[in-house]
């Protein structure tokens, strides 16, 4: 067994989206980027895809790579993931990036706008919502980076688009948590995140005992995707932190 980097996909997303982070980092620190259920031709959890089972999605793809323990990060959907992984498997987990992502649960009015995506989704397929889905990068961003986020999400079956919208209504409240991680952690937010904005995100990085913050300038929500470099320079050094790789200089 082996320690190593796991990486958790946003919403409704697959794990292509960690593909520049993937090409910079597997070939020095053994690396899992997970389909969540459903998503990326994998099976798919039924009619409601909970962070509980995700969670266990997560640990499966573990066992299966030989992954003893890793530095878990997840982007948006990809950090209530990693909360639930913290709280049902911690010690399995050796540091964390929480990336453009929050620890509380939504409000009434956000639970049933997931329920009324889900069946929208269901209906129409996954188009029916990709206008809306133009948040997830910024109003800078490249052209091409959009297009390949469009690629990406119109590839995912509604049926676990659906699950997941499901899923994240009935996520807990992770704040409670925060206190008790006691392993380094980075909190990634960016600028442009029209979903989750700075000031969202920000404070995860005060109740987590040292915890350190990054703020990407001018990236939108999948910040990995669209400021790679930047990223995956955060991602290394918080991976030297973790003992995973050498520490330079
Ligand atoms: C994501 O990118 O995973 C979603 O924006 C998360 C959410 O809808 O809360």
């Amino acid at each position: 067994m082996t320690d190593g980097l796991l990486l958790v996909h946003a919403f409704p997303m697959d794990a292509s989206m960690w593909e520049e982070q993937v090409r910079a980092i597997a070939d020095r620190v053994p690396c899992v980027a997970v389909d969540l259920p459903g998503f990326g031709g994998s099976d798919p959890a039924g009619e409601v895809m909970t962070m509980a089972v995700a969670a266990e999605r997560c640990t499966d793809e573990l066992d299966r790579a030989g992954m003893n323990r890793a530095v878990v990060c997840g982007l948006s959907m990809g950090g209530y993931v990693t909360l639930e992984l913290w709280r049902r498997h911690r010690d399995r987990i050796l540091g964390l990036v929480l990336a453009n992502t929050r620890a509380e649960p939504d409000a009434e009015e956000g639970r049933k706008r997931r329920r009324e995506v889900a069946d929208l989704v269901l209906a129409e397929g996954p188009a029916a919502i990709l206008d809306s889905m133009r948040a997830l990068v910024s109003l800078d961003a490249a052209t091409e980076t959009w297009e390949r986020v469009a690629d990406i999400v119109m590839r995912q079956p509604a049926e676990a688009v659906a699950a997941a919208s499901r899923g994240m209504a009935e996520r807990p409240d992770s704040r409670p948590d925060l206190p008790g991680i006691d392993v380094p952690t980075l909190v990634i937010t960016s600028s442009g995140d029209r979903l989750i904005a700075q000031d969202t995100s920000a404070p995860m990085a005060e109740a987590i005992p040292e915890a350190e913050l990054a703020v990407i300038e001018g990236a939108g929500h999948l910040s990995n995707m669209e400021q790679p470099e930047e990223f995956t320079r955060l991602l290394e050094i918080h991976l030297e932190r973790c003992g995973l790789l050498p520490a330079v200089g």
